[in-house]
Order: structure tokens, then sequence, then C-alpha cells
């Protein structure tokens, strides 16, 4: 199996057709990314856990990131409540993380719920996935943290991830501007 930067691999729209290839990537988990995900662990997918995490409807949806050959190595899903806040959960395979694949996951799904009128994120993380939560305190500075359940719960408007998105590109692109040279 090739491992390049994730460039190969397609972020898709999944539905239940998908169950046994989100069964088998489930499967591909290593017991920590699966308890970092399901806050549980599970020797074998529960056929109603795939299926819940492949339900579509008007405020909920499902994507996978697959391989050219159509093996799943990430899956997210989304839901917006009535409040207008999007949860959405996220995991890609151990082998395949740290190449933005979690990233692109995430940014569709958000694309998705903006459509159905999504205001918020929220986002439900275990307090040990300290990594995760150093990255989310530096890359959302505007969000609000809470514990909650035994979980570190994480609130941000939607609006201020396209301003830091904005203000990102706009710094990549003054950082990365190439010096006029003078013609000979
Ligand atoms: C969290 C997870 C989905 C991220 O997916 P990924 O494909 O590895 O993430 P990406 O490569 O898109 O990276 C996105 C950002 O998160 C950071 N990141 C990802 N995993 C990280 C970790 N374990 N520790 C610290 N930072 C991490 C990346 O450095 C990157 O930050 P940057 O944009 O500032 O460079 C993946 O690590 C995973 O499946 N973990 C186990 C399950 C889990 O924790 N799910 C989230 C529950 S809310």
């Amino acid at each position: 199996m090739r491992r390049t930067q994730g460039d190969d691999v397609v972020v898709r729209t999944a539905g239940p057709d998908d169950a046994p290839g989100l069964d088998a990537m489930l499967r591909l988990l290593t017991p920590t990314s699966s308890f970092m995900r399901f806050l549980a662990g599970f020797g074998e997918p529960k056929p109603g856990l795939v299926r819940a995490l492949l339900a579509t409807g008007p405020r909920r949806g499902a994507l996978l990131a697959v391989l050219p050959g159509g093996t799943a190595v990430g899956h997210a899903c989304w839901s917006v409540d009535d409040a207008g806040a999007v949860d959405v959960g996220v995991v890609v395979v151990d082998g395949w993380q740290r190449m933005g694949l979690g990233r692109r996951l995430v940014e569709t799904s958000l694309g998705h719920a903006r459509d159905v009128g999504a205001v918020t994120l929220h986002l439900d993380v275990h307090p040990m996935n300290r990594g995760l939560l150093a990255t989310l305190r530096r890359r959302l500075p505007t969000a609000r943290h809470a514990l909650a359940d035994g979980l570190v719960g994480i609130d941000v408007r939607l609006a201020d991830l396209a301003d830091l998105a904005a203000a990102a590109t706009a710094e990549h692109r003054r950082t990365t501007r190439q010096p006029l040279t003078s013609q000979p």
C-alpha cells in the first residue's frame, strides 16, 4: 500500500451501502484510536454502531476517506441540532493519520452542515487526547472549552473558523511571496 501525503485519498459522502467498508476500517483501528473516537473499546464493530455511523438525513450525514482501490481509511459523521450546533465525530486509521485526512473530513463535514444551517461546531474530546486538545487550543483560539460528563466539550462559531482560514491564507501568501528581482 503506498503511503503518500494522502493526495490519492478521496473524501466522499457515505451511506448505508458502505457498511462492509466501514466495518473493515473499524477493525483496523488500534485500541487507542478506537477509544479516543468511541470512548469505549470494542472487539468487533457492532452492526448497529456501523449503521448509526452511516446514517443520513436532512441534517446529518457521513463521509469516508477512500483509497483509489476503494478501501476506507477515514470516517466522519455530522449532525446539526435545532440550535444550529453541528456535532462532528471523526477517526482516521492509524497508519494514515497526520496526512491531512482528519482535517479534510472535518472541513467537508462542516461544508455540508453549513448548507443546512449550522452556525457553531461542537466537539467532544477525551481529556487524555492531549495532543489533539493542544492542537485545537492553538488552532481555535476563540473556542469555549468546558468539561462535561468526563469529556472536554469544545464549542466554536463557524464564522470564526472562516476568519481563521482567511487569515491563514493571507499569512501563507505573505510569507511565500517571492521578492522582486531586477531585470538583467
Ligand atoms: C484526530 C484525528 C481524526 C486527526 O486526523 P489526522 O488525519 O491525523 O489529522 P490531520 O493530519 O488532518 O491533522 C489536523 C491537525 O491536527 C493535528 N493533529 C492530528 N492528530 C494529532 C495528535 N494526535 N496530536 C496532536 N496534533 C494532532 C495535526 O498536526 C494538524 O494540525 P495543523 O493543521 O496545525 O498542522 C486522528 O488522529 C484520529 O483518528 N485519532 C483517533 C480518534 C480521535 O481522537 N478522534 C477525535 C475525537 S474528537
